[in-house]
């Protein structure tokens, strides 16, 4: 075989993940970072992102997102509004229809009533939730709710940014008046324990209950949350591992199972790596690595590699997942050994609680060969430069 036959192989695994990445880095349009570039507009994105919006403008495709510069913001803020009601209002000014300048000022019959997301989410009741523009003489363009009695508050200003039919961004002069987006909201009731009891995750949220954990899952939901739950078939032949645990170490491996962010099955997808949990603690870090492969994504501590089998509930700020292994954390459990010729030695204790089987220093060398992944410093660096060029639409070999 020729001698550079492995380089090649590299190579050509490079290129496909190259390719993989740039069709998830490149196109798929992120506001967040495109509002970046546009600081008059850093209020505006940093709500879109406290009210878990970005993540949804990020989902869709064919939108328009009606902007608002800081000082819009800022009257829109001064109405107090809960983070709840907020989101209704901001998702009143995002359209699910493309709309580009040239479109705007070119609408048949010159008035349009255009659906917006606030109506899609189904919060809005009735006509609310549509948004009337209309092109009025020297060539301006009025915006206003539906439910705003036939008041056009809000005039196009300029285009900020325009993917087109993805995205496109256009200021308007200020915020858009709805009675029905600005009642007041509560809080959605999310009832974590609940929603998993009736879908085959019953027995794991009755050790959330059990032990305690579930408060700290509880506190995390406003702020995005995410949950790996084992169902309970696999949770019912793990009890007799769990009950070997301390109440304190129960805790850390059921909040080990929790992600203090909300994160979509495309999120995983595209953000593979190294991620914390609940239990991670500074010098503890109860961490594991997301991986995908084709459709699947799974989740490798240095114990086990759990896989994702399907969603529970999907409702952001909350994303429950059922996989089909219990997370062992290396902090808790012995690492698998990463080689097979150290295979037979370890077999025994495998899988077992750490406590009482001391740690191999040569074990512990093969888990740092496999922590710095395949792609040496060197590589990563060239990586990203291609990575790079072909962003620009320019590829140099
Ligand atoms: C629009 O989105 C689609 C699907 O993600 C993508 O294939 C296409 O390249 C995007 N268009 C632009 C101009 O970014
Ligand atoms: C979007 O961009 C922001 C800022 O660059 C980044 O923090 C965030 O992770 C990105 N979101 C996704 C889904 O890639
Ligand atoms: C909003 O809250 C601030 C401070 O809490 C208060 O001074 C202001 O009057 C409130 N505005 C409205 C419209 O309620
Ligand atoms: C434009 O107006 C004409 C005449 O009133 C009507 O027949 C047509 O349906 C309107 N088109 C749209 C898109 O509203
Ligand atoms: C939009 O609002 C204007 C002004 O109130 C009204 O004349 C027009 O009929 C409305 N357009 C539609 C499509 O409802
Ligand atoms: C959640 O639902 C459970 C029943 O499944 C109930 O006992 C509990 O009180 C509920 N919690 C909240 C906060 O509503
Ligand atoms: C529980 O711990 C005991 C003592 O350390 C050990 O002998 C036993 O095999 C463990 N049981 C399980 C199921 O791991
Ligand atoms: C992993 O990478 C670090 C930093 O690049 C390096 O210091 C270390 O020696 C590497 N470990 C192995 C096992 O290659």
């Amino acid at each position: 075989m020729a001698p550079q036959t492995p380089r090649l192989t590299t190579t050509f695994a490079l290129i496909l993940s190259l390719l993989f990445l740039a069709s998830t880095t490149c196109y798929a349009h992120n506001i967040t970072r495109i509002l970046a570039k546009h600081p008059a507009f850093s209020t505006f994105s940093h709500y879109l992102t406290v009210t878990h919006l970005a993540a949804e403008i990020n989902r869709r495709q064919t939108i328009t997102v009606l902007a608002l510069d800081n000082a819009a913001m800022s009257s829109l803020l001064a109405k107090n509004l809960s983070v709840y009601t907020l989101r209704n209002v901001l998702s009143l000014h995002v359209l699910v229809d493309y709309f580009g300048a040239k479109k705007l000022h070119q609408i048949t019959n010159g008035t349009t009533l255009t659906a917006t997301m606030f109506q899609a989410t189904g919060a809005a009741a009735g006509a609310s939730g549509y948004v009337n523009i209309t092109d009025l003489k020297a060539g301006k363009v009025a915006f206003g709710s539906e439910d705003n009695n036939g008041k056009l508050d809000a005039v196009y200003v300029k285009s900020v940014e325009e993917i087109p039919y993805n995205i496109s961004i256009l200021q308007i002069s200020q915020a858009l008046n709805s009675a029905e987006a600005e009642a007041p909201t509560a809080a959605p009731t999310l009832n974590l324990t609940a929603i998993m009891s009736k879908q085959g995750c019953k027995a794991f949220s009755d050790l959330l209950i059990a032990s305690g954990a579930k408060s700290t899952f509880e506190e995390n939901l406003d702020g995005g949350l995410t949950v790996f739950c084992p169902t309970d078939t696999v949770i019912n032949g793990f009890i007799p591992k769990y009950k070997n645990l301390t109440n304190a170490q129960k805790v850390s491996l059921l909040l080990y199972h929790g992600i203090p962010v909300y994160q979509s099955l495309q999120m995983l997808k595209s953000n593979n790596g190294i991620t914390n949990t609940l239990a991670t603690d500074g010098a503890n870090k109860y961490d594991f690595t997301v991986q995908s492969d084709g459709e699947d994504v799974t989740l490798e501590t240095k114990v086990i590699t759990a896989k994702i089998t399907g969603t529970v509930k999907d409702e952001e700020p909350l994303i429950i997942y059922k996989i089909d292994k219990v997370l062992l954390p290396k902090e808790l459990f012995k690492p698998a050994p990463a080689a097979a010729p150290k295979a037979a030695k370890a077999a025994a204790t495998a899988d077992g609680p750490k406590a009482d089987a001391p740690t191999d220093d040569s074990e512990d060398q093969t888990v740092a060969d496999d922590e710095n992944g395949s792609i040496s410093k060197m590589e990563g660096e060239r990586f990203i430069m291609v990575l790079l060029s072909m962003c620009l639409g320019v590829i140099l070999f």
